[in-house]
């Protein structure tokens, strides 16, 4: 097998000073979670930003480079304006919003953040020439690293390059709002395979192709400055099999059975705290339940799990107080001395923890506004070792384009999913179980592994077959 290269603008590991103390912590997000099998398999590197390392003594230093060394993590530092600019700036600030259809998030002007942004891509183009060998595969992940392989193609004319977007791709007259849409797609097309989540995501931008530089792809296929780029649709999965096994243990079993209190069903809620995720909305629905099903009240309890991001970007600072704000006035509303209907916790939980929660709910509630796939919703159905729950999923996360024995709702509609609601707490055993079943045969079958090896075969026999046409 070829030697992998990833390269992603966080590293699945985060490098924090407190009180004096470094502490290296699991990142957050699917990325991370997702790529770090197919990592440990390959052999190879992983290229990325480790966090801020600036406050770190020089014995502290030299100490996480030996530790990141020996994970094959190759670090990228960047400087506080860079942070700032470009991830902060234009990829969190421009491009997130604008990728999940909320316009009224991206901010005027941003130029300044652009120039960052295409300078640290640039950085990340030149690490990558720095440590790639003949024969290497370079797997570029995300929107933060649209230029990269663009970038690397000049510099390695030859070189094996795939690129993988891990949110959704917008519709083209979403995307053709970006003044700096003709240097982006340009910058994608310096791979030799571009994968998506869903075929839909792979329609939208072969339709920004088609109307930004007036390229046509034939079905998967554009040709481009005398080289062949093949366009994929590879929905991601988790890592099916070990995450079952961890939530069939002993050990979480009691924990979830523990969380779990006599007369009172729980639903569920895990996310970073995003304003994709759909907190809001879905802090609404469950107050319209209660609302029209007085017998729910003191019977239903939210379990909701908040995990910090990007908390030095502005419209996620706000972002915390809007849902604090809303769970205060639901529990003041709904509390009894017994019980309060949303339990809401602002941190973050390690792996058996949330198996355990997976374990302890009665229904599952993934309701982005948009969301690229969306891996908690397959993380919860691994967990159902005892094939019970019910998942209700938003119809506008990728996910949902698989997972079609879960109850889909339009995220938007808190009527909707209030009634969905309802219907998953109302459910009949057997229909829970086939539905839970059918979800698990997916989802163990369409793991983060194969996942991983049909985008690189996919690239490997497209990189064969451009790069020895460009030869001959
Ligand atoms: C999403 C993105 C990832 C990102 C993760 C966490 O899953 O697709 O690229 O790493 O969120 O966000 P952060 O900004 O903390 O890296």
């Amino acid at each position: 097998m070829a030697r992998l290269l990833l390269v992603s603008n966080r590293l699945p590991v985060t490098v924090k000073v407190e009180h004096g103390e470094v502490l290296v912590t699991r990142s957050a997000g699917g990325l991370a979670t997702g790529m770090k099998g197919p990592h440990e398999r390959s052999g190879g590197l992983w290229l990325g930003y480790p966090g801020d390392v600036s406050r770190l003594q020089p014995d502290q230093r030299a100490a996480l480079e030996a530790r990141l060394e020996e994970l094959r993590y190759v670090p990228l530092h960047l400087s506080p304006g860079e942070v700032s600019r470009f991830y902060e700036g234009f990829s969190n600030g421009v491009l997130w919003p604008l990728f999940h259809y909320m316009l009224d998030r991206v901010p005027l002007g941003g130029e300044r953040d652009w120039e960052s942004y295409r300078r640290v891509n640039e950085r990340f183009a030149d690490l990558v020439a720095a440590h790639h060998r003949e024969g290497d595969i370079v797997w570029v992940h995300d929107y933060q690293l649209m230029l990269v392989p663009g970038l690397l193609r000049k510099k390695i004319p030859n070189a094996r390059i795939g690129f993988f977007l891990h949110i959704p791709f917008p519709s083209s007259e979403v995307f053709r709002i970006l003044p700096w849409r003709t240097q982006l797609l340009e910058g994608l097309l310096g791979a030799d395979l571009i994968g998506f989540h869903t075929l839909s995501y792979l329609r939208h931008f072969a339709s920004a192709l088609l109307l930004v530089n007036g390229l046509e792809a034939n079905v998967d296929r554009v040709f481009t400055e005398g080289r062949e780029v093949r366009l994929g649709a590879f929905p991601m999965g988790i890592d099916a099999a070990a995450l079952s096994t961890l939530a069939g243990s002993p050990e979480v079993a009691a924990e979830a059975q523990a969380f779990r209190q006599p007369g009172q069903r729980i639903l569920l809620g895990i996310d970073r705290l995003d304003y994709t995720k759909g907190i809001p909305r879905r802090l609404l629905a469950l107050e319209r339940l209660l609302e029209r099903e007085p017998s729910l009240r003191g019977k239903v309890r939210l379990v909701q799990v908040t995990v910090p991001s990007r908390t030095n970007v502005e419209a996620y600072q706000g972002f915390r107080s809007r849902v604090d704000e809303l769970v205060g006035r639901i529990n003041g509303a709904y509390a009894t001395v017994h019980s309060v209907p949303i339990h809401s916790m602002y941190r973050s939980f390690n792996e058996r923890q949330l198996a355990s929660l997976y374990r302890a709910a009665d229904v599952m509630l993934v309701t982005p506004l948009r969301d690229g796939m969306n891996l908690v919703a397959k993380e919860f159905v691994a967990s159902r070792t005892d094939e019970d729950g019910v998942l209700v999923l938003s119809e506008l996360a990728g996910a949902a384009s698989e997972l079609a024995d879960a109850l889909l709702v339009n995220p938007y509609d808190i009527g909707g999913v209030a009634a969905a609601l309802k219907r998953a707490l109302t459910m009949p055993e057997n229909e829970r179980r086939q539905r839970m079943q059918n979800l698990r045969q997916h989802v163990l079958e369409h793991d983060v592994h194969g996942w991983a090896q049909s985008f690189l075969s996919t690239l490997e026999e497209q990189s064969e077959a451009s790069h020895g046409r460009a030869l001959g």
